[in-house]
């Protein structure tokens, strides 16, 4: 292992110009789900968590937030809906800033992927159909996760829906992150609309691609008019079919949102490789996202089984301006310091992912200076 100074330069470690943001590297902490943020309040351990994983002019994304009350499927996934969720994150925020960090809200809402119990007076979950998720194996490949038929959102409604984004995007601008992430990803919401596999819609917000994706984009516009498209990313995964969310041609699908994007000049399109399909399971495929990243115009993100070879790659080969790393990033809270070193990696533990521990699996992965060498 060689020292920091001596280290030579890697393409991931390179500056970069994020619209205003200045970027020291381009090694992104991805969204990532921990269920430790009680009754749906950020806890104080995430100050610890989320300032671990910062560096000076490292961009991070936060984990999926709720911005209502429909919006959880999950225990403890934290919102920010509520004044007392918005002072909760200003701590946060505020130790990510006093280490130099560049910090996004990710904003989401699950639509179908819940059940009553997380919905107000039990109601039923929204979504684009009232076709009802199967219940399938929670990750821990024991329990069974169940979900509650959901309600089909009228034509009439979908206003509001959008009106919560652009709430959720001005409480997190309030509470002093430097922007936002629309998770329009993984199966939730907005990808029930995208989808046609899940979307079975007659009125406008169905049927055609421009239809399916009239949601997502008035989201887009609603937060960018806001809080400024210079502050707002998105993120896509066209081509998982997450919480049986698939589309039957993704690559239009992606094409269509790249360059539907084009119109609002925002801060970066983020999407997630084909290579995952579902939840942590890498496949090899013949699939790339270098087309949707040829037909957007502006800043380009890429996520999904990337480690420091392959990521450095991405980088040399103009396939991406900035790399989002998951699993690897959750266990090692100085992973662009160890991609640097190249310096081995701490291996996660997927059984600690969702616990609910304030610690363990969490704000326990050792740095590298504590580790024996
Ligand atoms: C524990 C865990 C939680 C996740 N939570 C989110 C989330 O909140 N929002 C999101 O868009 N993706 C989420 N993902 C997906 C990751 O952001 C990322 O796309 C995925 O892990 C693949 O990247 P990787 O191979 O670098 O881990 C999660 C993944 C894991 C493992």
């Amino acid at each position: 292992m060689t020292s920091e100074t001596e280290a030579p330069t890697i393409p991931l470690l390179t500056p970069y110009k994020m619209g205003n943001f200045n970027l020291s590297h381009r090694v992104v902490l991805a969204p990532l789900t921990r269920q430790r943020s009680y009754n749906n309040v950020p806890q104080p351990h995430a100050i610890l968590y989320y300032s671990q994983r910062t560096s000076k002019g490292g961009l991070m994304i936060s984990e999926a937030t709720g911005v209502s009350d429909t919006a959880q499927g999950y225990q403890d996934t934290p919102g920010i809906w509520t004044k007392e969720q918005v002072e909760a994150w200003k701590l946060i925020v505020d130790a990510v800033h006093a280490k130099g960090g560049i910090f996004l809200c990710q904003i989401w809402h699950v639509g179908r992927v819940s059940k009553a119990e997380f919905q107000p007076n039990g109601q039923a979950p929204i979504s684009s159909t009232d076709n009802p998720l199967e219940p399938r194996l929670k990750s821990n490949g024991i329990d069974l996760a169940e979900f509650t038929p959901p309600r089909r959102l009228r034509t009439d409604e979908i206003p509001s829906i959008v009106n919560d984004f652009r709430l959720a995007a001005r409480n997190a601008i309030e509470a002093g992150f430097d922007g936002v992430e629309i998770h329009g990803a993984h199966g939730y919401l907005v990808d029930q609309f995208l989808k046609d596999q899940v979307n079975d819609r007659t009125d406008k917000y169905g049927g055609s691609l421009e239809n399916r994706c009239r949601f997502a984009l008035e989201i887009v516009e609603a937060v960018a008019n806001e809080i400024g498209a210079e502050r707002v990313g998105i993120r896509f995964s066209p081509f998982a079919n997450y919480a049986d969310c698939g589309d039957s041609n993704p690559k239009e699908l992606g094409l269509y949102l790249a360059n539907a994007l084009n119109k609002y000049g925002i801060l970066y399109c983020h999407m997630v490789e084909p290579r995952i399909t579902a939840v942590e399971k890498n496949v090899e495929c013949p699939h790339s996202l270098v087309p949707m990243r040829k037909a957007f115009n502006g800043i380009f993100l890429v996520a999904g089984g990337y480690d420091r070879e392959d990521g450095n790659k991405a980088i040399v080969e103009d396939r991406a301006d900035l790399v989002v790393y998951g699993r690897l990033f959750l266990a090692n809270p100085d992973l662009p310091k160890r991609f640097k070193l190249n310096a081995p990696l701490n291996k996660y533990n997927r059984d600690t992912f969702y616990t609910s521990d304030p610690i363990v699996g969490y704000t326990d992965y050792p740095f590298l200076e504590t580790q024996a060498s």
